[in-house]
């Protein structure tokens, strides 16, 4: 699908801010892409896509999750986490992408999970840093996306916990197990 029919696609689904945050996510995407050996043409469609289903009703994001037969255990966990497997279902369905490495980007764009492909990484990063974000540590990570990419993974998933242990907030399990994969390999190399 070529660049401007996928925008057109999101810009309906979406606000004006998270259109605007779509697009940095799509030029980090390309730019770690190219650094780092991935598919830039799948990198940019799976960015563009990554929060189409960000502003469906929530019982319709329920009925997927059940209907699909997705982990039934993101239902107790944040809403938050609902729209990256739900994006999937439906970019799949509604526009049309099969590519089943841009899917599992777009589904574990937000919990991560154990043996991350090249792409989902790519994704899961480019959401984190892209130049829109404000947060502490933000630049810290962008700092290390130059230098590599586990590493810079890595703190983003850290800081993702952290920021949620903080605010007491619960830590859905396959963040925790992204962290860990991540982490066990590192200490193997
Ligand atoms: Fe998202
Ligand atoms: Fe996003």
């Amino acid at each position: 699908m070529e660049r401007d029919i996928a925008l057109k696609m999101v810009k309906d689904q979406l606000t004006e801010h998270r259109y605007q945050h779509t697009l940095g996510v799509m030029d980090t995407a390309i730019i770690l892409a190219k650094q780092y050996g991935g598919d830039e043409k799948k990198a940019e469609l799976a960015a563009i896509f990554h929060d189409y289903a960000k502003f469906r009703p929530k019982p319709e994001m329920k009925a997927i999750i059940v209907a699909e037969g997705y982990p039934e255990d993101l239902l107790q966990f944040n809403a938050e986490l609902w729209h990256a497997p739900v994006g999937a279902y439906l970019v799949e369905k509604e526009a049309g992408i099969t590519d089943k490495e841009i899917l599992d980007a777009i589904r574990y764009h937000t919990s991560g999970r154990p043996g991350m492909t090249l792409l989902e990484k790519i994704i899961y990063l480019a959401d984190y840093i892209e130049p829109g974000r404000h947060f502490p540590g933000v630049d810290e990570v962008r700092e290390m996306a130059k230098e590599d990419l586990d590493t810079a993974l890595i703190k983003s998933v850290q800081n993702t916990i952290l920021f949620l242990m903080k605010k007491n907030q619960p830590v859905y399990p396959d963040t925790f197990h992204t962290y860990n994969d991540l982490v066990k390999k590192r200490q193997e190399d």
